[in-house]
């Protein structure tokens, strides 16, 4: 097989570089680095382009400044804003200049990394679902900025404690990350109050039973509710996280929780532009067929398009004219 899209490791180095061969112990290793998903070259796939929302050394660059950002409060010096100001500032760049509808849920995550990674992957996430809310360049800066440093009060929490799971946390001493966060960036005059507020409430719910002050939802800025879906759709998806879950199984459960633990109108926005079977995917039909996703159809992220190769030629395939037919695996 030839790679079609550079690999790089955590830190950004190339590990292989796309129109490589990939051979059998190459293969191996990149599966003890946990890296389970790549893009190949082949004749089925021709033709169709993977396009990512934002590039993977952006990415890379995230989770690097993610790392410096804890780092930096771990070791009691300042906070490097200026590139915090400057990554969300390119990452706004990115997603606004992608003109598409429909955002590849593997694009949106660094993936392989449970806390640095998960602070750029909800940035990002944040920024896609403002972006298509219609909030302009100003406000999505405040937005990315109070997503990015969201959870950076789990600095100043002890390893065993910072690491556990979000999603059933009640705890004093893990929940006090949101007010130590908070706390943080209080004599930062730079970072604006919205971008504080973010990071003091993103575990607020619109119920009014979310920390720290259970702020009524009808109160709740949109900010809060949109990080706070976010931070959970990550957290729930991560490959190193604690559910590991399959995405549709984790759309279910913010469509099962919106009105109560997230806004209904935040969750809408982010699935509606959620591209669930991505282009270059690989999938079977109810036919029996097998093919690659080859485009999509807005509003209709269930029903793609879908190359099929049968009998050394292939035809286009668009679920949306073709009802009865549907993605089974
Ligand atoms: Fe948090």
């Amino acid at each position: 097989m030839v790679l079609a899209k550079t690999i790089y490791d955590v830190d950004g180095r190339i590990l292989l570089n796309s129109g490589s061969l990939l051979k059998e112990k190459y293969r191996a290793r990149l599966i003890e680095m946990d890296i389970t998903e790549i893009y190949i070259e082949d004749s089925i796939s021709q033709g169709i382009e993977v396009k990512s929302v934002v590039d993977q050394k952006l990415k890379m660059a995230g989770r690097s400044l993610a790392k410096k950002t804890f780092g930096s409060i771990k070791a009691k010096k300042d906070i490097p804003f200026n590139e915090v100001q400057d990554l969300v500032s390119e990452l706004i760049d990115q997603v606004c200049f992608n003109t598409e509808d429909l955002m590849r849920f593997d694009d949106l995550r660094v993936n392989r990394d449970a806390l640095y990674g998960h602070s750029f992957n909800v940035a990002l996430i944040s920024v896609v679902i403002g972006r298509f809310l219609g909030y302009d360049e100003l406000e999505l800066m405040k937005l990315g900025t109070g997503a990015f440093l969201h959870d950076i009060g789990k600095a100043l929490l002890p390893d065993d404690i910072a690491g556990k799971n979000p999603l059933n946390e009640s705890g004093k001493t893990f929940t006090a990350h949101t007010k130590l966060g908070y706390d943080l960036l209080s004599d930062i005059y730079e970072v604006s109050p919205l971008s504080k507020y973010i990071v003091l409430s993103h575990h607020e719910r619109p119920d009014g039973l979310g920390y720290p002050n259970a702020i009524n939802g009808v109160k709740l800025h949109q900010f809060a509710k949109i990080v706070s879906a976010a931070n959970v759709f990550d957290i729930l998806t991560n490959s190193t996280g604690v559910a590991k879950m399959p995405i549709y199984q984790a759309v279910e459960y913010l469509i099962a929780m919106s009105g109560t633990l997230f806004d209904k109108l935040v969750v809408d926005t982010f699935i509606r532009h959620l591209a669930l079977f991505p282009n270059g995917s690989q999938v079977k039909l109810s036919s029996g067929e097998k093919g690659v996703v080859s485009g999509q159809n807005k509003n209709a992220p269930t029903r793609p398009i879908v190359k099929i190769l049968s009998n050394s030629s292939a035809r286009l395939e668009n679920l949306m004219s073709n009802l009865s037919l549907v993605i089974v695996g």
